[in-house]
């Protein structure tokens, strides 16, 4: 059992936990992720590991409520409970040497995941610049911790109500314009704002790392639920990645089997909704 010492609600669907693990908190890397079982009858899900401070002995989950168990965890998950298991940390760690100066773009949810990574080329020395992007100023979160790492922070809200007005495509277009020695950019996000930006990149080959988040169920590379198909040929997402050039990704695939158990999670969250209705009708 992993106690949940610390809460934020970062906006209606978005809430941060902070969870007791010492063990994790110190083995963690940037770029890794993690698979949380909040109880027995619960479903496991994989999340990026957004934080983590050994010290403190915790890592930081951050969450968007899209369907039945992380929507069911945004009510159970209080300040005092615990997760049934968190097991990680899985996946490759990102690499961050020899790289000078990097741009780290982090799209809605994405600004959380991208976060260690942005942290991790400060600290080695890399001149960092920040693009972080909302649909507007009251779903921003995170800005004064980005800005700590950052040389550079470019905001994008789309709405124009903070930073400049426009996605975070237009935030590294502006970037790549201002800096003709980029090393590197990093990319989280929906899958499609990845896309855009591995396309922002191309013409000039700057290596473009992206974080993907395909369907996973055991973790481990044995049942193929995440596999991506990356340069022609076929990776596992949770042991072969969830960091690959975004290059070589083949988006359009990743989107479609994404959209593959549509019906099923429907039903799920509608079975739940029901439940949740009769508990508090009765
Ligand atoms: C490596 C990785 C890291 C992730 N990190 C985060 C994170 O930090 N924060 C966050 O909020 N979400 C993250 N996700 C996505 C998160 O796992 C899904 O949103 C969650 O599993 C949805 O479950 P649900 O029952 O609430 O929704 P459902 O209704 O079951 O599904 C909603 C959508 O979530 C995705 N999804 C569903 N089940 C899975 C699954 N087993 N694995 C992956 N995606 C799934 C699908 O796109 C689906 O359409 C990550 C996914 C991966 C693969
Ligand atoms: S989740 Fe099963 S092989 Fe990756």
């Amino acid at each position: 059992m992993y106690e949940i010492v610390a809460r934020q609600d970062l906006s209606e669907t978005t809430y941060l936990l902070e969870v007791a693990h010492p063990q994790l908190a110190r083995a963690a890397r940037p770029g890794q992720f993690v698979i949380v079982l909040s109880h027995e009858q619960g479903e496991r899900i994989p999340l990026t590991i957004a934080d983590f401070d050994g010290e403190r002995g915790t890592v930081t989950l951050v969450i968007q409520a899209v369907g039945k168990s992380t929507k069911e965890m945004q009510q159970l998950c209080q300040v005092g409970r615990s997760l049934l298991a968190v097991v990680g940390p899985m996946g490759l760690p990102t690499a961050v040497n020899d790289v000078r100066k990097v741009v780290c773009v982090g799209g809605g949810l994405g600004v959380a995941p991208v976060f260690p990574q942005l942290r991790a080329h400060k600290n080695n020395g890399a001149y960092t610049i920040g693009v972080i992007g909302f649909r507007n100023r009251d779903l921003m979160f995170w800005k004064d911790k980005f800005a700590r790492y950052c040389d550079d922070l470019i905001i994008c809200t789309n709405d124009g109500s903070e930073g400049i007005a426009g996605l975070v495509t237009d935030g590294l277009a502006a970037a790549m314009k201002e800096h003709d020695d980029i090393d590197e950019v990093i990319a989280i996000g929906p899958p499609i704002m990845m896309k855009l930006c591995a396309e922002a990149t191309r013409p000039r080959s700057i290596k473009t790392t992206v974080s993907l988040n395909p369907i996973m169920v055991d973790g481990t590379g044995m049942c193929g639920g995440c596999r991506v198909s990356v340069g022609g040929e076929m990776k596992f997402a949770c042991v072969d990645g969830p960091d690959f050039d975004g290059h070589d990704v083949n988006f359009e695939e990743l989107i479609n089997r994404l959209r593959r158990f549509d019906s099923d999670e429907r039903e799920a969250m509608d079975r739940w909704s029901e439940q949740c209705r009769l508990m508090n009708d009765g």
